[in-house]
């Protein structure tokens, strides 16, 4: 079954450096970032959970708990950890799932054979507090993921659930954003926007961040 923004995030239970995990109640209420790696003991890979695990204030602060996967076994992430935490001088303090058995690879479709045919691709999932998958990236083993752009798009989510708007290309924090094109109440938007908006276009309207 292959997966689609706005599909359940698949739930699984799996051994992980922190314990059998069991995904969905471990999410609890919180958002879900889901990100897989191709094996352990690889420069590239190193260098993202350590950046991750450097910006634990930052996902607590969006209610987001971070989960690693690798399709090697969790002895192997516990001896992998050391290394991290001493080359990336951080404290990995999120579960990193063994996936030896490539249980969790194969629900969420992180073997592309045309690629590789046992690594894992450098996946993102953003997983809402309902369990809906709201965002995924994919990026070839070769590449290491932007952790600001992550973060990036969690706010753009969290934002855009609650207002009716929409972030342009390279918003960040504080940026204009744009109304929905199909909010027209002209009261309403009065009442949403007070600080007004420019309509470059009739579907083109910036209006300063709402909740700033
Ligand atoms: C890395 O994490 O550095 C890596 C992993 C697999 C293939 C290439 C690079």
């Amino acid at each position: 079954m292959s997966l689609h923004i706005g599909s359940i995030a698949p739930d699984f239970e799996q051994d992980s450096t922190q314990g059998r995990i069991r995904f969905h109640e471990w999410l609890g209420s919180s958002w879900g970032v889901l990100f897989s790696h191709p094996k352990d003991f690889t420069p590239v890979c190193t260098t993202e959970l350590g950046r991750a695990a450097n910006l634990n204030e930052e996902f607590a602060k969006r209610n987001v708990k971070t989960i690693a996967v690798s399709v090697d076994d969790v002895p192997s992430h516990q001896r992998w950890i050391g290394d991290i935490e001493e080359t990336q001088n951080c404290k990995l303090d999120y579960p990193i799932l063994g996936d030896p058995d490539k249980k969790v690879a194969g629900l969420y479709d992180m073997i592309h054979p045309e690629a590789n045919d046992t690594l894992s691709v450098r996946s993102v999932f953003f997983i809402d507090p309902n369990k809906k998958i709201r965002a995924m990236i994919t990026y070839p083993a070769s590449t290491g993921r932007n952790f600001a752009e992550i973060l990036r798009v969690i706010d753009s989510l969290q934002l855009t659930d609650s207002h009716k708007v929409a972030t342009p290309a390279d918003w960040k924090q504080g940026d204009d954003v744009v109304i929905v094109p199909a909010l027209q109440d002209a009261a309403e938007i009065e009442q949403r926007f007070p600080k007004g908006y420019r309509a470059l276009k009739p579907y083109l309207r910036l209006t300063p961040q709402p909740n700033r």
